[in-house]
């Protein structure tokens, strides 16, 4: 999909066309940097399991994300894909593996540890404070930012509905709504790795479509929060087939704690990666 074209925003990648501009218009530098993303995942996830007490939550999980790509993790009800995306993020320990952030392992990080380094996290069910404010919801995403204080105003350019909510309380927030605001709160701290647990999971299809529109601009051309833009690593739970597939550069099935099958979004279809949801 053409992000740029379907989301009326004064786009990162403004000028170097859809985020795939020739390396001529950029610095030797970003592109030098671009041709690192490209052989290199930013996240890189190997052989993970994890217990909650004696159950077996993930059999030997790896994973990988990269920059600019939009990676589905597919699966029915309760294999373990909230536990993955726990695991990455340092909710729940893991038992053994490696979460290798940008060549650096941060298994044993905290999950503030992790945050600070760039990874945002929209968890199951949106964890909005209902009693604070659209602001303060925002604030707390802030405070995983090093040494900022002031809100990207480009959240507002995302989720326009946010700025004129700014000061109702979070749990006065319809669904949809709610579920901008933990995606905001998430892209408050300048992530390069953003992941979504489940967004559209109790969402009207009007809000679907926006957040699915979001997800792959932030995907193709980052958001354009202090200087340079960068294109985003995302990492996509989803029940919501059609979704997915829209939206999926690469895709893995979870069952039963495993991933049992992987490969292009592309080939999605073709490999009957929908049958595996439907059972
Ligand atoms: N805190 C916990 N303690 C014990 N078992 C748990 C806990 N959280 C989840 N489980 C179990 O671990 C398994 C995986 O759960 P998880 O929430 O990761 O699945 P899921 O794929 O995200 O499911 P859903 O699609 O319903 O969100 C399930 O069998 C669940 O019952
Ligand atoms: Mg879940």
């Amino acid at each position: 999909m053409d992000a740029s074209r379907a989301l009326p925003l004064p786009l990162a990648g403004e000028g170097r066309g859809e985020g795939t501009a020739p390396a001529t218009t950029l610095t030797p530098t970003l592109a030098r940097e671009r041709e690192r993303e490209q052989d290199q995942a930013l996240l890189r996830a190997e052989a993970l399991n994890q217990y909650y007490g004696g159950s077996h939550i993930l059999r030997s999980v790896s994973l990988e994300a990269r920059s600019g790509e939009v990676t589905v993790v597919l699966g029915r009800n309760g294999v373990g894909k909230t536990t993955l995306l726990k695991s990455l993020m340092g909710v729940v320990p893991v038992r053994s593996g490696q979460v290798l952030f940008d060549g650096v392992d941060i298994a044993r990080e905290t999950p503030y540890q992790r945050a600070r380094r760039g990874i945002g996290y929209v968890p199951q069910g949106r964890e909005i404070f209902s009693r604070l404010t659209v602001a303060e919801n925002l604030a707390m995403g802030l405070a995983y930012r090093p040494g900022s204080t002031k809100l990207p105003p480009e959240l507002f350019e995302l989720f326009p509905v946010l700025k004129q909510m700014l000061h109702r309380r979070g749990g006065d927030l319809s669904g949809g709504q709610q579920q901008q605001l933990a995606i905001a709160r998430a892209l408050a701290a300048g992530p390069r790795l953003l992941v979504l647990d489940e967004p559209t999971e109790g969402i009207q299809p009007s809000i679907i479509k926006d957040i699915g529109r979001v997800i792959r601009m932030l995907a193709d051309t980052g958001l354009p929060i202090e200087g340079q833009p960068r294109r985003m690593a995302i990492v996509l739970v989803e029940q919501y087939y059609d979704f997915a597939e829209e939206l999926a550069d690469r895709y893995c099935v979870m069952e039963r704690g495993e991933i049992v099958q992987q490969g292009r979004g592309a080939d999605m279809a073709a490999e009957g990666a929908r049958a595996r949801m439907s059972i």
